[in-house]
């Protein structure tokens, strides 16, 4: 059975479609499931934010075909680790779960690489296009540490 990897965030426009393409970029595909959500219901069925689009391309990733959707509690049943970009994020997927197994799939993306320290991916949507290339930077190290996990 192949491993199931969410990533999540608010809009599912800006985040989580990098922490989604980075993290397929490095695993094998045929083993490893990864997609994204967002708690959200602003932007189902949209595609990525055009200024993730272009970081994306930066770095060779084509994320163009992601589209919005938004967390629901049967992805407790459908994924194995959850991953959130922030503690808003986090507040709002701990708020669906049903019980302490749902609870333990849940963690802060970045305390793959700062353990326990609860660092947050910071929603760039507001701001420049320097907050895209940050947060590229942030998830292209996380998502080393996960995919090197499921190697
Ligand atoms: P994301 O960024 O959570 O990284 O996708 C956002 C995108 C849209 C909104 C908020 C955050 N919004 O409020 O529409």
């Amino acid at each position: 059975m192949k491993t199931r990897i969410l990533m999540v965030c608010l809009g599912n426009i800006c985040r989580s479609p990098l922490a989604e393409g980075i993290l397929k970029s490095k695993v094998d595909t045929n083993k490893i499931f990864v997609d994204s959500a967002g708690t959200g219901d602003y932007h189902i069925d949209e595609g990525p934010d055009p200024r993730s689009v272009a970081i994306a391309n930066q770095y060779d990733l084509d994320i163009t075909s992601q589209r919005g959707r938004q967390f629901s509690v049967e992805d407790f049943d459908n994924f194995d680790r959850i991953y959130v970009m922030d503690m808003s994020n986090y507040h709002n997927v701990i708020s669906l779960a049903r019980n302490n197994e749902d609870k333990e799939k849940v963690s802060l993306i970045l305390n793959e690489i700062f353990p326990g320290e609860n660092v947050e991916v910071p929603d760039p949507y507001h701001g420049g296009e320097d907050g895209f290339q940050k947060v590229y930077e942030m998830l292209d190290q996380a998502c080393d540490v996960i995919a090197e996990k499921n190697s």
